[in-house]
């Protein structure tokens, strides 16, 4: 017999950056899974692109837009998602990125990094998944249940060479999946969780720059990233669904404030 300790069907997912290419994944493979979606992203076509691609796949979804950092606008959508569908089960905090102003170019030195483009690549990392889960885990408490996935990176757990501001954002964000796990459980019980996934490196829009030359080749980066990755390969988005299942469903049921890290063993690598 079937067990159901992977279920997640009638679910309801709030998933930012979900136009995104990780979380483009993610949601139609929860959407498959029988999770009805709340597609939230900043741009109206690519928002209803994802929500016909489930639709017509025969799942649920509904385009909401907005800045993860608008927590006057994610009130409003909370609202909207509430009387749609009735609850909120799952909030995936995939909104992220990097600015190019913000690193450390090859021929540069720390000095030249713009100081407003930190604070921008903070924001959008950190308090794009502080806000957001404020204002879905007021549902979720009220509730007595959800599931909270938030997207760290290999860089929370030490920073990666050029790209200061986004390690310092992870990091904080994976400190941040901590303490908020402990303070819901605390204070709430046990029935909203708080996990983070850290996906090794996969080719997207927010590290092109980095990963790959203009004419298409891997760029030296690239080639020393696969070079300290045990598998000698870049990720695939599809790969991180199964961690996402898992801290989706009563599967991790005793699982809050941990890191996933699905690196194909980047992490673990040494000599
Ligand atoms: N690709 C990787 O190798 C990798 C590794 C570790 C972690 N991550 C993290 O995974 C998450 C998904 O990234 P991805 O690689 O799919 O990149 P992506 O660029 O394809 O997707 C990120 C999405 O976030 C959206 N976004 C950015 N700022 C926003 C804002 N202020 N408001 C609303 N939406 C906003 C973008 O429009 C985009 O759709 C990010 O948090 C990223 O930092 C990616």
């Amino acid at each position: 017999m079937k067990t159901t300790l992977f279920d997640v069907q009638g679910k309801v997912a709030v998933i930012t950056g979900a136009t995104g290419i990780l979380c483009s994944a993610m949601a139609e493979f929860l959407a498959a899974e029988g999770v009805k979606i709340a597609v939230l992203g900043r741009r109206a076509e690519a928002a209803n692109r994802l929500v016909d691609k489930i639709v017509k796949a025969g799942g649920e979804a509904a385009a909401f837009l907005c800045d993860v950092t608008d927590k006057g606008a994610l009130e409003e959508i909370r609202t909207e998602v509430l009387n749609k569908w009735g609850h909120i089960d799952i909030l995936i905090n995939g909104a992220g990125g990097n600015i190019a102003g913000a690193n450390v170019g090859p021929t540069q030195s720390v000095f030249d990094v713009s100081v407003d483009d930190l604070r921008k690549v903070v924001d959008v990392n950190l308090f794009g998944t502080i806000i957001p889960t404020l204002v879905f885990a007021e549902a979720m408490v009220k509730q007595g249940k959800g599931s909270i996935i938030n997207l760290a990176s290999l860089s929370s757990i030490r920073p990666l060479t050029r790209v200061g501001g986004y390690s310092a954002a992870k990091a904080a964000v994976q400190n941040h999946t901590q303490w908020m796990a402990v303070e819901l459980a605390t204070k709430h019980g046990e029935g909203v969780r708080v996990n983070s996934i850290a996906p090794g490196f996969l080719l997207t829009e927010q590290n092109r720059n980095l990963m790959v030359n203009p004419d298409g080749s891997f760029s030296d980066r690239a080639q020393k990233v696969m070079a300290k990755t045990p598998f000698k390969r870049l990720g695939r988005p599809e790969e991180l669904l199964g961690a996402v299942l898992y801290l989706a469903s009563d599967a991790s049921k005793f699982v809050t404030g941990s890191m996933l890290i699905v690196d194909g063993g980047f992490d673990a690598m040494t000599i």
